[in-house]
């Protein structure tokens, strides 16, 4: 039943877009009984839902689909990948055995989560729009990939490769710190309420992505939001796949939680990674596979400000250790807009600037000492960067902290849990002083503390 009547919303859909006083379809259903479909103009201007809502549904349940569809190939070709790479390595094996059995590991897992979806066994796709939207495309040849997912050829440019090098290559970040300096005036707690990150609490669970589309991805609220939008308001985007350009908006938790967003913004320019941030109205981001800075304003949907970060490196030249293109990240604090990004110059050390949130203009810029590639996530809180070391230990801490203010570092230990072993999201919101964070299709939020006068 669900098709055929979603089939008629779409073509009445579609003409509704060109022709907004009344409008007319037809359709076929199985059973062979035709359906006409007419629309007049209503009453009054908000006796009908906006056509305009309807149709940005239908929209994301195409792209919903095809974007499934291209994970399945990309897995594909991720798996194809590995094996090769397993071919390859295991006349090495003997060598480096604990290590390489980890990989193994790894790659098996990887290798039955691939199987489970060429056998069609896909993480739920339980929603009824999402059944709709599998006949929705399924009966217009738009398919792209086969269903089966096998796919044309493999690059080492896919994101599986990124994932899997960065998990080869992971350090200890505390072996790469090359001076600190403990003694280093630290802010404590003022008016403002800042101070020094003292202690992380349990990771709160929110929320957990239903699709492979969810392995990663950004969940953000707005720490000085502009009206209509509140505080409570939540927006979301799930980054896998490689033309990401869905954001999701939640009126608050309980919709968040429910997964019911209130409206779905489709970005001009695709998404890179899972760097974006909200702030005061705006979502800020990496345009994809460029060193581009993007300020996308949701009030108007358009794109405000573009502007390169000068020298900048990009997909996946001094990313974080899990990899995935994440080498230019957003993050917001009591001070406001900041971007942590690394440059040749910098040799790889994270390389930090305070933005103009209007203009994208760096104000100010600052180098420190340990290396991008070997943390796995970092934010900044009250002007101090903090970086996690690691992205799969449950175990993790928070082992290094830059302070702007007055240009020193600093060794901490502080516990960080990573409950779902695959951490690719960490972002501090100032106005709860509380961490988000994006952990193996999780949604997390994390208890701080900082330290007091
Ligand atoms: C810290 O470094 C920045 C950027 O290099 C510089 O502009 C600023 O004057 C320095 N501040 C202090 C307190 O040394």
């Amino acid at each position: 039943m669900l098709a055929p009547c979603l089939l008629t919303l779409a073509s009445f859909l579609l003409e509704a877009e060109g022709q907004m006083s009344s409008s007319f379809s037809r359709s076929l259903r199985r059973d062979g009984r035709c359906i006409y479909s007419f629309s007049v103009a209503g009453p009054a201007e908000d006796a009908c839902s906006e056509p305009g809502e309807a149709l940005a549904a239908v929209r994301e349940l195409r792209s919903e689909r095809e974007g499934q569809q291209r994970e399945l190939a990309e897995l594909a070709d991720r798996l194809r990948l590995l094996e090769s790479w397993v071919v390859r390595s295991q006349g090495q094996l003997s060598g480096q055995q604990g290590e390489s059995l980890n990989i193994l590991q790894r790659l098996q897992e990887l290798e039955r989560e691939n199987r489970q979806l060429r056998a069609g066994h896909c993480p739920r796709i339980g929603r009824e729009s999402r059944q709709g939207a599998q006949s929705l495309t399924g009966s217009s040849s738009r398919q792209r990939t086969q269903p089966d997912g096998r796919a044309s050829s493999w690059s080492f440019e896919n994101r599986g490769f990124q994932e899997l090098k960065s998990e080869i290559t992971e350090i200890p970040a505390s072996s790469l710190i090359q001076r600190s300096d403990p003694g280093g005036q630290d802010t404590a707690p003022d008016s403002s309420g800042c101070g020094m990150l003292e202690w992380v609490g349990d990771p709160v669970t929110f929320q957990k992505a239903d699709s492979i589309l969810g392995k990663y991805g950004v969940w953000m609220k707005d720490p000085e939001p502009v009206p209509h939008h509140t505080r409570d308001t939540i927006w979301r985007i799930n980054t896998v796949g490689t033309d990401v350009r869905l954001l999701y908006e939640y009126n608050d938790m309980d919709q968040f939680v429910k997964g019911h967003p209130s409206k779905v913004y489709v970005l001009p320019e695709p998404v890179e990674s899972t760097g974006s941030v909200i702030y005061r109205g705006s979502l800020y981001y990496q345009k994809r596979k460029s060193r581009t800075l993007l300020r996308y304003e949701m009030k108007t949907e358009t794109i405000l400000v573009q502007k390169d970060l000068t020298n900048a490196g990009y997909q996946g030249v001094y990313p974080y250790s899990w990899g995935g293109y994440t080498d230019i990240d957003f993050a917001v604090d009591e001070m406001g807009l900041w971007v942590i990004y690394s440059t040749h110059q910098a040799q790889g050390a994270i390389v930090i600037s305070k933005l103009d949130p209007k203009t994208l203009q760096k104000e100010q810029t600052w180098t420190t000492t340990i290396r991008r590639r070997s943390v796995a996530n970092s934010f900044m809180i009250c002007g101090i960067l903090y970086t996690l070391n690691s992205y799969s230990n449950r175990h993790a801490i928070i082992n290094f902290a830059y302070n702007t203010n007055t240009n020193t570092s600093k060794v901490m230990n502080i516990p960080f849990e990573n409950r779902y072993r695959y951490n690719c999201m960490t972002d501090y919101n100032p106005a709860e002083k509380k961490i988000l964070a994006w952990d193996n299709f999780n949604m997390v939020m994390y208890d701080i503390r900082l330290s007091k006068l």
